[in-house]
């Protein structure tokens, strides 16, 4: 079976994604047995499409909706139409911290259904970050859904606009704080007398498991 490497080769190089191959590679790994499976994907920051021409490929029977502030180019419609992907693949021109434009996208795509995989390759930065995570991971994403944020060690560069050399600012402060949400059963326990945050009773986290790698941050959402 084509893996999906040899399928991002197939895409044009003027508009092929630049996803590493070590980002391939946990994507292949993560999703290669839900391959067939009829999934709903939203792609966070589509640039040119071809993370999107990519993932349409590999995943025949997935629909795929694309959130970008602009427009692809001319060469991805071109290729939708000629790949016979216009049906299954859609992008949409928006902010991905604009809740309204948010919500209204993924609702004229995928109606009431629930989203399998989302993928945040947009702004990187923490507060856009942020407020998609609060209104897509509790709002539209399945009970063990996939939500991955991409490219999140850009926050520890000094010249990344909320970057900081210490990580106290930029995704990895979201990083961190996604890792608060993971232990917040802990958080919430009743330990000594004493509680971490202020909650009368224990709480189970929203997030089933978080794998942080340089530069993926992937989490699966609580079935419950
Ligand atoms: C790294 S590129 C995406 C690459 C693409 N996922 C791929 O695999 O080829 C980041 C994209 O995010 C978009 N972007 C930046 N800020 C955004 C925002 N606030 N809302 C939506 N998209 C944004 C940019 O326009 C750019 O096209």
């Amino acid at each position: 079976m084509t893996t999906l490497y040899e399928i991002s080769q197939l895409v044009d190089e003027q508009i092929r994604s630049d996803k590493a191959p070590t980002y391939l590679d946990f994507y292949e790994r993560t999703f290669s047995a839900v391959r067939e499976t009829p999934l709903n994907i939203l792609e966070v920051g589509v640039l040119n499409g071809g993370g999107l021409l990519m993932f349409a490929r590999y995943f025949p029977n997935a629909r795929l909706l694309g959130v970008d502030i602009n427009q692809p180019p001319a060469l991805f419609t071109q290729r939708l139409t000629e790949w016979g992907l216009k049906d299954r693949v859609r992008v949409v021109q928006g902010s991905q911290n604009d809740s309204a434009f948010m919500t209204s996208a993924i609702h004229s795509f995928f109606g009431n259904e629930l989203l399998d995989i989302v993928i945040d390759d947009a702004s990187h930065m923490y507060r856009r970050t942020r407020a998609t995570f609060d209104l897509v991971f509790y709002s539209h994403l399945r009970p063990g859904g996939h939500y991955i944020i991409e490219d999140w060690g850009c926050g520890y560069w000094p010249k990344w606009p909320d970057g900081s050399p210490n990580g106290r600012r930029g995704l990895p402060r979201l990083v961190k704080e996604l890792d608060d949400l993971v232990a917040l059963e802990d958080q919430t326990r009743l330990w000594q007398g004493k509680r971490a945050m202020k909650v009368s009773e224990t709480q189970p986290s929203p997030i089933d498991h978080m794998i942080v790698m340089p530069a993926v941050v992937a989490l699966v959402k609580a079935s419950r």
